[in-house]
């Protein structure tokens, strides 16, 4: 069970990242190749990124890289894309449900197809990720890689703590989120599949560039940050390497925070 590689802990393990092809889910691909796993780098558009990522990881010479395309809201795609890697791969060990959108509103503003489309995403696809993934790691039972039998990793966020105004249907995914990966942590220990959550704060990616692409928006959300500083995918990564790794081997039901401090309240650190 030990792997032979100290630096590599999760040589010979198989993982899935949905949304791989930016932000924090390039960062976990990154780093679950750089600690040894073969990685799928799933998306949904821009397929010349995530091949360009594969094609880093796989020069790197450490896990091997391969992009597969699927929208994680589609239950054929879903599964589609399970059968490809399975096929590739063999199995999977890992899987990191993370593929998350947001679409802004006020509450009154805000359309039924801004609600759908953020719950199919962020919600339903995260359902459909690990139910394909408790479906494989029982199919194929205990491999000799992991004390584990599997493990599932949800990119959750700060909101699932933190409410949110103008992104209510965001935050609402976020919490059921949590839910989720409770309840699957709750049915799958017996058969020792671990479930947690990461829950980022301000990462700088795409998804929220407006806050922090200029000084100005950046100092204001550091405000909001007691560490001071803006997070970096790598961040993320480093996280759920360590939660795939067998050094979390008794952490299951989990919600990791990892947000500088974004969830201590900062405001009450001169007030109250
Ligand atoms: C959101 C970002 C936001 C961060 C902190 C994340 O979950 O996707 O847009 O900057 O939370 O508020």
């Amino acid at each position: 069970m030990t792997p032979s590689n100290p630096a590599q802990p999760l040589t010979g393990q198989n993982a899935l990242v949905t949304g791989a092809n930016s932000g924090i889910g390039e960062g976990i691909a990154r780093e679950l190749a750089a600690q040894g796993a073969n990685v799928v780098v799933n998306y949904v558009v821009q397929p010349e990124t995530a091949q360009k990522i594969c094609a880093e990881i796989n020069a790197a010479g450490r896990g091997r890289a391969i992009a597969i395309k699927a929208d994680v809201s589609q239950e054929a795609e879903v599964q589609a894309m399970f059968a490809d890697a399975i096929k590739q791969f063999g199995t999977l060990d890992i899987v990191c449900s993370n593929a998350g959108i947001q679409r802004d509103s006020d509450l009154a503003h805000m359309t039924l197809q801004q609600w759908n489309q953020v719950i199919g995403v962020n919600l339903t696809g995260a359902f459909l990720c690990a139910r394909e993934a408790a479906r494989e790691f029982t199919r194929r039972g205990m491999r000799d890689v992991s004390c584990a039998l599997g493990k599932i990793i949800f990119t959750s966020s700060v909101h699932q703590k933190i409410p949110w105004a103008g992104h209510c249907n965001y935050a609402t995914t976020k919490g059921g989120i949590m839910m989720l990966m409770q309840s699957v942590a709750q049915e799958f220990a017996p058969k020792k599949v671990r479930a947690n959550s990461i829950c980022p704060g301000a990462i700088a990616t795409a998804i929220n560039r407006k806050a922090w692409d200029t000084p100005q928006a950046a100092a204001a959300l550091e405000t909001l940050i007691p560490y001071d500083r803006i997070g970096a995918p790598a961040d993320i990564g480093k996280v759920a390497a360590w939660l795939a790794s067998d050094a979390s081997d008794y952490i299951t039901g989990a919600s990791i925070f990892v947000d500088g401090g974004m969830t201590l309240f900062p405001g009450f650190a001169t007030g109250g």
